[in-house]
Formats: C-alpha cells, structure tokens, sequence
C-alpha cells in the first residue's frame, strides 16, 4: 500500500472509530493539537501503563514522580532551554510559510548538458565515488522539499524523478532508487549519488543545498517562488504565560518543553525522602509544550505532547555500561509491545551530531509510513544538568557513596519517549487489511487494529447471537464478570453477529465471545481470535481467566 494512502485509511479509521480527532474540531481545528477519543484514550493509558508498570513497578531502582509543568524560571536559565532551546525558522514572504530551516531541503538534478559540461569526467566520478554516471533527465530539476530528515527528503526527490522522466517521455528511464545520501559536501552543496533499482551501474547526480542567507535563489517548497524564502532566523520553542495578575516581565513563565528538569529539579527531594542509593532512576511521564514551527505528519510532532522519561543517576565510571543497558532494554521494549524488528532501528549519533551535553545518544527509530522518525532517545547527559541546577540555585546536589567514601555528581542516562509517538507507531503496525469469512463462509476484506493485547483498549466484547432466547442475559453477565474483574469488556447486541466482529477487529478487540444455541445446552461459549479467526469453545467460567491469561 503506498505510504500515503496507507496513513490516509488510519487517520479516517482513526476519526471514525474513536481513536483521535483533531482538537476543536468543530471550530476548524487548531495546527498541531490532538485529542484522543474514547478507544484512544484507553490506547494511550494502556501504553503509559505498561511502560510506568516496566521501568517503575517492576524494578526496585526507579521511583517515580509527578511535577508541576510550570515551574520556576529560572530552571529553564540553568537548563539552557531559555537561551538555546530553538529551531531556525525560515519564512516565504510570498506564501507566508513558516518552515524549519534544518527541514528543508533543496535539490537541484543536473541535467545532460550540465553533466557533458563536467571538465573531466572522470575525475568527479572519482571525487564523488559514482561507478558510472549517466543522467537521466533532459531538463534540470530544481525542488525544494519540507521533509524530517534527508532520507525522507530523498524518497520525494527519487518520485520527481521518476515523475520528471515520465512527463518527458525519456527512453529507457528505470526507476531509480536512493541507495546513498551525501556522497560529497562542497561548501553548502552535498552530491548525492542514485542507484538505478533494476541495475546497479546507473548513477545521477544531485546536489543537495541548504538555504544560507537570503537571496540565495532556492524554490520555496509551498508556492515555488524563487526570491521569498527568508534567512533563517532562530525561533524559540518554548511557551510563554504570566503566572499571577500582572502580565509582564517579573511573572513570566513557560510550558514545560520537556519533563526532564522538573526530575532534576528534585533530585535532592527524592534522594532525601526515598534513601535511594545509586544506581537509581526517577521515572515521569507527563505533558510537554513545543511551539514547533510546522507541526505535522499527524500526531508526530505535535506542539502538546506527551513524555515518558527516566533520569537514570549512576556513577561516572557506570556510565557507559546503563547507557546500553538502557539503549537496548527499550528497543526491546518496542518489540515486546508487537513493533516488528524489521520497522525498528536503533542509531548511534555520530559524534558531531550529539548535544553539547551528551556524551553519547541513540535514537530509536520506526519506520513509519511517511518515513523512519524517531520514538525514543537514549542519552548519557553526564552531570551536565545536576551541575547546572547547582549553579544557578546554590543548592548543593551532589551525592554522597558511602562505600566508596566519595562525594560527586552523579552521571545521568536519559530514556527519553513520546507517549504520542509510541502510540502512533502501535497504530501504524496494528493496521492491517486481510480477509475473514462472514457469517456464510464467503470471504470479505476486513480492516483490523492488530494491536498487542497489553495494549488494546478493549480486550473482550461479548456478543448473544441472536436477542431472544436467554442469551442476552448471559451474555450481560459475562460482559459485567469481566468488568467486575477488571477487563475492558464491551456488549454488543445490534446487528448481524458478522457486523459486530468486524467493528471489534477495528477497535483492536484481541477476543470475542458469542453466547449462542449451544451455550443453552452445555454452559459453552464460543472464543475468537481476532488475528488467526481461530474459535475456541470453552465454559462460561473459563472466559475471565482464559482471556487475562493472554492479555496481561
Ligand atoms: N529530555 C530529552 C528530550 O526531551 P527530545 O528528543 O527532544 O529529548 C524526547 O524528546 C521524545 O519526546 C522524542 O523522542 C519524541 O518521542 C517526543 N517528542 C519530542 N518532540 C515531540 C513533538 N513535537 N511531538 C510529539 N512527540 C515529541
């Protein structure tokens, strides 16, 4: 299914069942707000559970905690959030597009004349590492692309490619794949080298550039004008309120952009109150607020979100090895929850790619169906931040081995997810079209949320086959055990039984149990899969723990 097509069927599944809508929605909606309906809701709690349930409950060296999301200024002046937390903004003075300048990305496909004007040839095949260079188009392509990364970016260049060759009726033209970004860097220009999919020996070149100053000539991505585009400016990301009644520079507060500093902020209360030795964690999940500039790709980026982050404080010379601990324990954690290994990655931030603070950073990455993003960042932060807080409060935060007889600031590794992102990625790999029989035995193409058990918003619905009979009521009573018994169970009686299986394969609804002639007979019930279609008959009595045994 083409990746666009594919996310236009989830977010209309996702609308009309009650997974998420857009915030305000009978207002016209507001760019980069979302709300989560009635299954999104349980979707979402669920995965803030079973991660809360993970990294708290089940180790005896993480303790959570719950802080306020505005706090004291003066946190986000020793975090560096006031004075660096930014994204360079570009604006098209024609379109009035705001955009990220590190997301936009300009591509420029020389064309055959250009290519025969190369002095030697050979040389540039040899500077650029291209095998074979043919060019492809007649015309020269010059684009610019709003994209996250320039991978994503590149998938885009590779269709106006393909485009291009088409609309220009070029003989032979194979279509071509992007095997390998930024073969060449030269000033502010990068050549990038294509490989033809059917053959390997078939180069194009492109140059890739990014805007410096403006005027620089490059067509503005929304309305193609070549003498709008800004020079980027830096936009700080962090929103602004006055708390209290005067609304001027002494009451100025901000949104939480991350839940980070509100940890580091009480490192010395936890460490005090709970006598946690180290190696521990503090572990939060909560809201954070990011004005960003071009909110999109659903709820990816959005400007209100939410975090589930560990500060994981250990000894400097531990560092390295709770970094990969951490690194791979939530990578699995993604497999654990039903992402397929194949749609994860795990990256290692090249060296010049880090934070100023961070010592080491992995991005965990999906492969979403607009491209591979990033789910989670794991991060050795070092005493960076408990060092900063030092400083700007006067507060002593260093702690005390008293085995080791040392006194030090700890080093710190950072687990850091979107709750939204995660759930975004079960949602992406849940989705799934195959077939299933309806009630005659003919096969039908069935949507189906094929969402992990722990997951799912619902994990039963119980079903009377038909209204009459009896079977209503055992089956109201099933549906109230299962209720009593803590399982999100959901009754449904209207329609043809084939009908309300479907609506559970969309809701993600792991089991169904319908009560029917039999059930009358012999106290059995039938049990289905949502995902083999396979059924079960079991007693009345089994249905609670048979189906508990398989979701929890
Ligand atoms: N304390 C470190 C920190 O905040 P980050 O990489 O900026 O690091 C961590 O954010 C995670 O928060 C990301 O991996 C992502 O899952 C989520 N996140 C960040 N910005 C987001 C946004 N605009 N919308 C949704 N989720 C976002």
């Amino acid at each position: 299914m083409a990746e666009n097509v594919q996310m236009e069927k989830l977010v209309a599944l996702c609308k009309r069942r009650g997974f998420i809508f857009q915030s305000s929605e009978i207002y016209g909606g507001i760019n980069g707000f979302w709300d989560y309906g009635p299954l999104g809701v349980e979707l979402k709690r669920n995965v803030k559970n079973a991660w809360w349930e993970d990294v708290v409950r089940k180790r005896d060296d993480i303790v959570g905690l719950d802080c306020s999301i505005i706090m004291n200024p003066k946190v986000w002046e020793a975090s560096g959030h006031v004075g660096g937390f930014s994204d360079p903004m570009v604006t098209c003075k024609s379109c009035k597009k705001h955009m990220r300048a590190d997301k936009v990305f300009f591509f420029y496909v020389l064309d055959e004349k250009e290519m025969a004007d190369i002095k030697d040839l050979q040389e540039f095949q040899k500077k650029h590492s291209a095998l074979e260079i043919r060019v492809t188009l007649p015309t020269a392509l010059d684009v610019g692309i709003e994209a996250d990364s320039i991978s994503q970016a590149l998938e885009q260049v590779d269709k106006a490619i393909s485009e291009s060759a088409k609309k220009n009726n070029v003989p032979n033209f194979k279509k071509c794949k992007i095997l390998k970004a930024l073969v060449a860097e030269d000033g502010d220009e990068a050549f990038l080298r294509v490989e033809n999919k059917l053959g390997k020996k078939c180069w194009v070149i492109v140059k890739a550039s990014k805007i410096a100053k403006q005027g620089d000539d490059r067509p503005c991505p929304g309305c193609f004008d070549r003498t709008s585009l800004t020079e980027p400016r830096q936009f700080n990301l962090m929103f602004k309120s006055y708390a209290g009644a005067m609304e001027d520079s002494t009451s100025e507060v901000y949104l939480r952009p991350e839940t980070a500093q509100g940890i580091f902020a009480n490192f010395k209360n936890v460490l005090d109150t709970s006598r946690m030795k180290l190696p521990f964690g503090i572990a939060q999940i909560g809201k954070a607020f990011r004005n960003e500039i071009n909110p999109r790709n659903y709820t990816f980026r959005s400007r209100e979100f939410e975090q589930m982050e560990i500060e994981f404080f250990c000894r400097p010379d531990e560092a390295d090895k709770w970094y990969k601990h951490w690194r791979d324990a939530r990578f699995q954690w993604y497999i654990d929850h039903g992402l397929r290994s194949s749609r994860l990655r795990l990256r290692d931030h090249e060296k010049d790619e880090l934070a100023h603070y961070a010592e080491s950073c992995a991005d965990i990455e999906y492969e979403f169906p607009f491209g591979v993003s990033e789910l989670e960042g794991v991060a050795n932060r070092t005493d960076f931040d408990l060092k900063q807080h030092q400083e700007h409060s006067g507060k002593d935060l260093t702690y005390f081995d008293d085995v080791a007889k040392e006194r030090f600031i700890p080093y710190v590794i950072e687990p850091s997810g979107g709750v939204d992102r995660a759930t975004l990625a079960f949602l992406c790999e849940a989705y799934t079209e195959d077939e299933a029989p309806d009630e005659k035995g003919k096969m039908q193409s069935r949507t189906v949320m094929k969402l992990h058990p722990r997951l799912a918003p619902i994990k039963l619905a119980v079903f009377p086959l038909v209204k009459k009979d009896g079977m209503p009521e055992i089956a109201r009573e099933i549906h109230q055990d299962a209720l009593a018994a803590g399982l999100a169970s959901f009754y449904d009686e209207k329609g043809a039984v084939g009908r309300r299986y479907r609506r559970q394969d969309e809701a993600g609804t792991p089991f169904c149990v319908t009560v029917d002639g039999q059930t009358l007979k012999d106290k059995t019930v039938t049990i289905r899969d949502r995902d083999t279609l396979h059924q079960d008959r079991i007693s009345l009595q089994e249905v609670v723990s048979y189906v508990r045994e398989r979701v929890e």
